[in-house]
């Protein structure tokens, strides 16, 4: 199976969230990637548990979490119970990951595990087979707009080699700096979610942008079958 899209409404139109929401669905989406930072582990402010309520009344599909906080255990569950049907936390911030994902799971949503650009794969070690999915930041968070680093995606690379090693069905997620443009080598590096942000809200046609994007990992899954 090809990747799937997830729109991050970091970069929609705040005043009119549902919308766009609903525009990417149109479009093809695969789940929503909510973003929640707190000027603490990055230098930006952005969503909580009340936005991510309103976010799952407007939509059917997965709501996915990306905590760029520290202290994740504190709001895990505030998460979950707000709607989040996947929540991920930041390797660089969990002190006892282990346990923060048992939280998570806990709480009934999928439980991932995020890489900054500059943290190693190996940090994985013992919580991979235990993480329902990794997400790999291909910007440093904090910010939508910014530009794809293209090392990670040989960390992509890599991880997909590890996971197929080990036989276990661990999901990639990628994020940051995705573009029509770039989406070729993105999705050629073993990916399943590519998170894209300015590329569909920043775009006028969420609804288009969105159907460009899925169009596109469509044909590229097809034309691996074919080879
Ligand atoms: C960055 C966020 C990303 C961001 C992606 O800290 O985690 O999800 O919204 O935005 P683009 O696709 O514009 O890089
Ligand atoms: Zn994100």
């Amino acid at each position: 199976m090809g990747a799937v899209i997830a729109p991050s409404i970091l970069s929609a139109d705040f005043a009119r969230l549902g919308a766009d929401i609903k525009d990417a669905e149109a479009g093809g989406a695969a789940l929503i990637h909510v973003d929640v930072m707190d000027g603490h582990f990055v230098p930006n402010l952005t969503i909580g548990p009340a936005v991510v309520r309103a976010v799952r009344r407007v939509t059917q599909l997965p709501v996915d979490c990306h905590l760029m906080i520290e202290e994740p255990d504190r709001y895990v569950a505030a998460f979950a119970e707000a709607g989040a049907d996947m929540i991920s936390i930041h390797v660089e911030v969990a002190r006892h990951l282990e346990r923060t994902v048992a939280a998570i799971k806990d709480a009934g949503a999928k439980a991932g595990v995020v890489l900054n650009p500059a943290t190693p794969l190996e940090t994985l070690s013992e919580i991979l087979p235990v993480a329902d999915f990794v997400l790999l930041m291909s910007v440093n968070p904090g910010f939508g707009g910014q530009t794809l680093i293209r090392s990670v995606l040989d960390k992509a690379r890599r991880l997909r080699a590890w996971i197929d090693r080990l036989g276990i069905a661990t999901r990639i997620e990628i994020d940051g700096g995705v573009t029509f443009e770039n989406l070729d080598e993105v999705a050629a590096s073993g990916v399943d979610i590519v998170v894209a942000g300015s590329a569909i809200f920043g775009s006028g046609d969420a609804r288009g942008a969105t159907q460009a994007l899925v169009r596109k990992l469509a044909a590229i899954a097809e034309q691996g079958r074919r080879v």
